[in-house]
């Protein structure tokens, strides 16, 4: 039986934080999107990335705070200066501000962090070329099971290029996916000249499946 922490509305739907034991369970919009219980891959996204780029001080865009595992990982590396938060649910930021997450608690707070309440494609698009060395996306469960339909564009190559556009030369963009996904390395391939995908074996309680990570770098920017 789960225990409803907290409650949320807006205009796109409607937002739940759950408990089921000792596990806290993330909805937005009717959809499962993240809990506390596994959280190997949303950590791996941050240090698989992070551990790629290879700059003395690095400004970090994630896009999708979730339940925090992300941020918190990005967080443990002492290079990170700022950790650029886009959030499309103003009530989750409330609930992390308010301590009800506790093991992420401590990262909303830390001093680095800068929090935007808003649609991370909006709030990409409106950044000075190269403002970051990493953007991590971990907004949907993958490009084939979206929380919100109007996030599909977030898998194409027109956004891919903004977000290559926001990297400095030799940043990364790297993104979350529940699944395989032809179609997004392709796209990536396409727009960045190269793509690595990285499978990882998940257990989910007796259940086995496999995540994946999708990294991309911006190559150097020629001479003018
Ligand atoms: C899968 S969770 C992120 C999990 C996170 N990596 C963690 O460690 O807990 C997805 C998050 O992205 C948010 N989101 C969905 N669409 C978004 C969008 N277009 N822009 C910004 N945030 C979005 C959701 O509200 C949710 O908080």
């Amino acid at each position: 039986m789960a225990e409803l922490v907290a409650r949320g509305e807006s205009e796109r739907g409607e937002l739940a934080l759950l408990r089921r034991g000792d596990v806290l369970e993330l909805r937005v919009n009717g959809v499962f999107v993240m809990d506390t219980a596994h959280t190997e891959t949303e950590r791996e996204l941050a240090t698989a990335t992070l551990r790629a780029v290879d700059a003395a001080e690095l400004r970090v865009l994630i896009g999708g705070l979730g339940l925090g595992f992300t941020l918190r990982e990005v967080l443990a590396d002492p290079r990170v200066r700022e950790a650029h938060v886009v959030e499309i649910e103003p009530e989750l930021l409330g609930w992390h501000r308010d301590g009800l997450v506790p093991d992420t608690a401590a990262a909303i707070r830390d001093d680095r962090v800068r929090c935007h309440v808003g649609d991370v494609a909006e709030v990409i698009a409106a950044q000075p070329p190269g403002a970051f060395d990493v953007v991590l996306l971990d907004v949907d469960n993958g490009p084939d099971f979206l929380v919100y339909d109007a996030n599909s564009a977030i898998y194409r190559g027109e956004f891919l290029a903004r977000c290559g556009e926001k990297l400095t030369a030799g940043g990364t963009l790297a993104i979350w996916s529940a699944d395989t996904s032809p179609a997004l390395r392709g796209a990536l391939q396409e727009v960045f000249g190269n793509c690595e995908e990285l499978a990882i074996p998940v257990r989910l309680g007796q259940h086995e499946t496999t995540y994946h990570l999708f990294l991309a770098v911006r190559g150097a920017v020629p001479a003018r």
